[in-house]
């Protein structure tokens, strides 16, 4: 297919975003506006030299620098702002239903009130619901780098607001943070009806996988991109119907693969598992989701169905009722003319 063909067609696709830090939404331009409207100072004097930081060669160099320039969010509109804008950008590229992370304890660390920052996120998708139409879930991560006993106290904090929380997650320094490190926080996030999903097999081994399954118990793997190297796993995920929510185009920043044709999607949708395609921070890796979706369809020669594949994947992979989920899945193959 011709290149301007491919783009046409994956803009045109009714997409559900599923792994997505808004922290990592934080495009330099709205970063410098709220920094300069707080009158806080970044570290780099034009938005160009702090594009020009955006060079990685694992997890840990991206997550020193993004968890820096979150460090400017200070008011509930600033939320707001980074939430809407985020928001306005995806529906731009067709997107119409999205299930988001936030990292509170990036922010109460720093003295900001949990309810400060949940209120201008959740305001921002209520608007989204009303004025773009798109849908959303929103899930609280616990980071990973922090003790148990931190996720515990941010869990507590959680609960006056678990009306607007459907999930938990876990993400931030995979490496020798391994899920077993917080199984007691899920089993209590768990009683207290969230649903749970963890980051795992990004840059950590298969084992971490199967952790978070057989311990964490989550529903959904973020990334996972290693459990092609056991096939006991594989068929774990496929016996469990388990998704792995990838990001290719993070994978390729931050080293995880050393070329988009090394991305194992092909291979796991060819094995039948639920493989599907996000960006996870795009203002620091190069893309949003059409971008994300052009980039491997292109390095993989992914064809139609299997770009329908992955489409579907992820309103399946969703917590959408099963009626939205048939409604969005009828319409994506109606798209391909199925
Ligand atoms: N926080 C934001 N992006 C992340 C990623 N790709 N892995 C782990 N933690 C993250
Ligand atoms: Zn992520």
């Amino acid at each position: 297919m011709e290149s301007s063909d491919l783009l046409k067609l994956i803009r045109g696709i009714p997409k559900a975003e599923l792994h997505l830090h808004l922290e990592g939404s934080f495009e330099p331009e709205l970063m410098f506006e709220i920094a300069h409207r707080n009158n806080i100072r970044l570290d780099y004097n034009s938005i160009e030299s702090l594009k020009k930081a955006y060079k990685f060669n694992n997890l840990q160099e991206f997550l020193d620098i993004y968890y820096t320039g979150a460090q400017v969010l200070i008011h509930e509109r600033d939320f707001f702002d980074l939430t809407w804008a985020y928001l306005s950008k995806v529906h731009s590229q067709n997107v119409v239903h999205v299930e988001v992370f936030f990292d509170p304890q990036t922010h109460t660390d720093r003295g900001i009130a949990f309810e400060v920052v949940i209120t201008g996120i959740y305001k921002a998708l209520q608007k989204a619901k009303e004025e773009l139409n798109i849908s959303s879930k929103l899930i609280m991560s616990y980071l990973r780098h922090l003790s148990q006993e931190e996720a515990f106290k941010t869990l507590e904090s959680s609960i006056p607001h678990k009306e607007w929380i459907d999930g938990v997650g876990l993400d931030s320094s995979e490496m020798g943070n391994p899920p077993s490190k917080f199984t007691e926080v899920f089993k209590a996030s768990a009683s207290h009806g969230y649903k749970l999903v963890a980051h795992a097999g990004e840059e950590g081994p298969a084992d971490y996988i199967w952790e978070a399954l057989d311990l964490l118990n989550v529903v959904r793997i973020d990334h996972g991109n290693r459990c092609l190297d056991d096939p006991a796993l594989i068929q774990r995920l496929l016996d469990g119907n388990i998704a792995l929510t990838l990001c290719p185009l993070s994978n390729l920043e931050l080293k995880v693969i050393q070329k988009m044709e090394d991305h194992p999607v092909a291979k796991m949708l060819d094995k039948g598992i639920l493989a599907t395609i996000h960006s996870d921070d795009p203002a620091y890796f190069g893309g949003y989701m059409n971008e994300n979706y052009y980039e491997t369809a292109k390095a993989l020669n992914l064809d139609e169905t299997q770009l329908m594949q992955l489409a579907i994947n992820a309103f399946e992979a969703s917590w959408l009722s099963p009626e939205d989920k048939e409604k969005h899945i009828s319409l994506v193959k109606a798209y391909f003319g199925h």
